[in-house]
């Protein structure tokens, strides 16, 4: 029997979400010819193993997606638009985890839970969306889908994965400095976010949301095919490094039975319900880190709106909402024989 195998590349290769892509690459099995670990010329030379083999990253250049199939890009939004086209020229398909190409209507926005059959109608590049809104999809798309929600109120519990190793690496380098009595440094993110935290630091569009909150605004639209959802988000960044949180008020057009909504998201893959109200446990970012489901639970009636639903969610933001959903759009690609058939080797 013959097994297609796909030649990748990962833009990122260095980052905290290129890190996750080379261990899921593995940890799934899938169907690698070649792998290429691209990143900036900082990381040139440097050797990261897969599969037993020692790879040497390479700086990313013009030539550097000759003969690839698969392009996995988390280096940031300039990056992919700098690089994306170029890798599409060569007859690569780039899954971007940037939010450079999200809002594209040519570019499908993909969680493959929620709407799988956008993969097919891709013209190259396909953008994986922001985690937040993939966390949220994850659990909100399953009620969404047996009753149309009219409007999600979120509030978000943000990691400092979301931007970058370097960040992440920032935040210990601080609760160290801190518990040695010193002044926090704040680098990578605007203010110290050991035992601190801070509203969300990407630009403030003129209606006061910031960008951040607006991706969860739009892009959960698009991944829903619901223009007219109205979704309101207040993003936070909170001193956790690797999973994300988010309080969420979902309004339905009419009341939404509590044990429907439990029964339905226990039934549901990629979602684990986490309650024990006797103990008062629900999901935690500690737990959640390095896990795939997207831990649901505290689901409870709105004491204020007939209507409405309460949920709490803890999500890692490295795999589910980055790493893991990409991957996910790869194998689907694959399964769906949507990378270009004449640049997939065959092996038997
Ligand atoms: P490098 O480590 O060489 O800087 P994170 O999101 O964790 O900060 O990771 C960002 C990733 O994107 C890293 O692998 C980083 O490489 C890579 N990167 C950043 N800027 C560029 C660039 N201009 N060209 C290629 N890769 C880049």
């Amino acid at each position: 029997m013959s097994e297609k195998k796909v030649r990748v590349a990962i833009l990122g290769a260095t980052g905290a979400v290129g890190t996750e892509l080379i261990a899921l690459l593995q940890e799934r099995q899938f169907p690698v010819a070649s792998l290429k670990l691209l990143a900036s010329p900082r990381s040139a030379g440097r050797k990261i193993s897969f599969g037993g083999e020692s790879l040497t990253v390479e700086p990313v250049e013009e030539k550097s997606f000759q003969g690839i199939d698969l392009v996995l890009a988390s280096a940031g939004g300039s990056t992919s638009k700098k690089w994306a086209e170029v890798a599409v020229k060569a007859g690569a398909v780039t899954i971007d985890n940037s939010s450079a190409f999200r809002m594209d209507p040519d570019v499908p926005l993909i969680v493959p839970e929620i709407n799988p059959e956008a993969a097919s109608q891709h013209q190259g590049i396909i953008a994986n969306p922001n985690c937040t809104t993939i966390l949220m999809g994850m659990a909100v798309y399953p009620l969404h889908r047996i009753q149309p929600i009219d409007r999600i109120i979120v509030a978000t519990y943000q990691s400092a994965s979301g931007a970058g190793a370097r960040a992440m690496e920032e935040v210990k380098i601080q609760s160290r400095a801190i518990l040695e009595g010193k002044e926090p440094q704040a680098e990578i993110l605007p203010y110290p976010l050991a035992f601190n935290l801070f509203p969300h630091n990407s630009p403030l569009g003129e209606n006061g949301y910031c960008q951040e909150e607006m991706k969860m605004v739009n892009e959960t639209r698009k991944i829903f095919n619901a223009p007219q959802l109205r979704v309101s988000a207040t993003c936070i960044r909170v001193p956790v490094l690797r999973a994300h949180s988010e309080a969420i008020n979902l309004e339905f057009n009419a009341p939404f039975p509590v044990q429907k909504a439990r029964e339905i998201l226990s039934a549901t893959p990629g979602v684990r319900l986490v309650e024990d109200w006797q103990k008062n446990y629900f999901p935690m970012p500690i737990e959640a880190s390095g896990q795939d489901d997207v831990f649901v639970g505290r689901i409870r009636q709105d004491i204020s709106h007939p209507n409405c639903l309460e949920l709490w969610l803890s999500g890692d933001q490295i795999r589910k909402g980055a790493a893991l959903n990409a991957i996910q759009i790869a194998e689907l690609l694959v399964e769906k024989n949507c990378l270009k058939p004449q640049r997939i080797a065959v092996s038997v």
